[in-house]
């Protein structure tokens, strides 16, 4: 399973998978990664392995992900041979060019047990809803923000002395275990013809 995958940030996810990829526990190579962010340490972690890697120049808006630019990123993707994209940490709304060129074939991971808690900062807002327990959620992406059907969650407790980054870091840890799950299920339905 060739993957393809889209981060904004740190790149712990893309790691977990590389990981599980090295130990033998999930069946894939990550063939691309690609970032809107020209600085996040994700093209970093990928250089490191050497992963090819481009940035998606999102003609200087800060969270829109203009048309012309999800164009770019199919073609990126299809010349790379990516049969299934996985968004980790990726903070931008997929919309029809993407969505169109991948249908049922691009996965996102949140922190939280969706449809709880979607958009920014999910730890934070399950912290000052007062939850005694939230988690992960790895879905199959539709055009809405952390919506489309889940394929495996997790769940983790809030701890009375929780912050926010205390909360956050406990999640993902489940992340991490979680997303090369997610791949593997899929994995393994596109294997058995499942789409
Ligand atoms: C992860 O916690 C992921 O669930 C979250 O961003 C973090 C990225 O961490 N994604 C979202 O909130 C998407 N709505 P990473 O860069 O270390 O993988």
């Amino acid at each position: 399973m060739r993957l393809g995958v889209l981060g904004s940030g740190s790149g712990s996810n893309l790691q977990a998978i590389l990981d599980a990829i090295d130990d033998g526990t999930l069946a894939a190579e990550v063939v691309l990664v690609l970032s809107d962010n020209p600085d996040a340490y994700i093209l970093e972690r990928a250089r490191l392995r050497g992963i090819a890697t481009a940035v998606i120049d999102c003609r200087g808006y800060r969270t829109r992900f203009p048309e012309e630019a999800q164009r770019e990123t199919v073609t990126a993707l299809q010349e790379a041979g990516a049969e299934l994209v996985c968004l980790a940490g990726f903070m931008r709304l997929i919309k029809a060019p993407l969505l169109e060129a991948y249908p049922g074939r691009i996965l996102n991971i949140h922190p939280s047990l969706l449809p709880a808690f979607p958009g920014l900062e999910a730890w934070r807002q399950a912290l000052e809803a007062g939850a005694v327990e939230t988690g992960c959620t790895v879905h199959f992406v539709d055009g809405g923000m952390d919506t489309g059907p889940a394929i495996v969650q997790a769940r983790v407790p809030v701890k009375a002395d929780d912050s926010a980054e205390s909360l956050h870091a406990r999640i993902q840890v489940e992340e991490h275990r979680l997303y090369p799950e997610a791949i593997r299920r899929v994995a393994a339905g596109m294997a058995a013809g499942g789409g």
